[in-house]
């Protein structure tokens, strides 16, 4: 893995992690939801590695709870660690603004993010019956928590 650096992102970032968004989720945010993310005070960050933008997470914070809002690899940087690095960075920046729990929803077949979820200490504490579209229906979104 090349030198990694865990920055804020900017609002000259936003089309190049739309386009990330884009090719790491189909049903990922769009430019739009970035820029009101952005506009709404969100704890957003990004991954640098191999010269470019490789991920980035965004979290939002409610008193002293965080959630998880967002978290995607590049599609073809994925597997690399990057993904950890990130949820790493996430956790650590909501205890820094004194966080006691992190929050997340994932698909049900997204065996990847589940497995890093679960492997960063993450417990399933709920579901969301039919939560996600996906190309030929829906499907069940998990309920996450990571306690500090
Ligand atoms: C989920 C995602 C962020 C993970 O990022 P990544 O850089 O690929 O993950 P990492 O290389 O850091 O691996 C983290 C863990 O994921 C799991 N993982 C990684 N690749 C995997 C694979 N091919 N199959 C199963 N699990 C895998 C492992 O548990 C791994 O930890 P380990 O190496 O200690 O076993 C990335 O795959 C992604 O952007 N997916 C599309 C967007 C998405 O699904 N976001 C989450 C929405 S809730």
């Amino acid at each position: 893995m090349s030198a990694l650096e865990v920055r804020a992102m900017m609002p000259a970032d936003l089309e190049a992690v739309a386009a990330l968004a884009r090719r790491a989720d189909p049903f990922g945010w769009t430019m739009r939801n970035f820029q009101d993310a952005m506009a709404g005070g969100y704890t957003m960050t990004v991954l640098e590695a191999e010269g470019r933008i490789v991920g980035y997470f965004v979290v939002m914070i409610v008193v002293d709870e965080a959630e998880l809002l967002e978290i995607a690899v590049d599609s073809d940087v994925q597997g690399r660690g990057y993904g950890k690095t990130l949820l790493k960075a996430a956790a650590a920046a909501a205890r820094a603004q004194a966080c006691r729990c992190m929050h997340l929803e994932v698909r049900a077949s997204n065996a990847r993010a589940r497995k890093m979820y679960v492997s960063a200490g993450f417990c399933e504490t709920g579901l969301r019956k039919n939560y996600y579209p996906t190309e030929n229906g829906r499907e069940h979104a998990l309920l996450m928590r990571l306690d500090f």
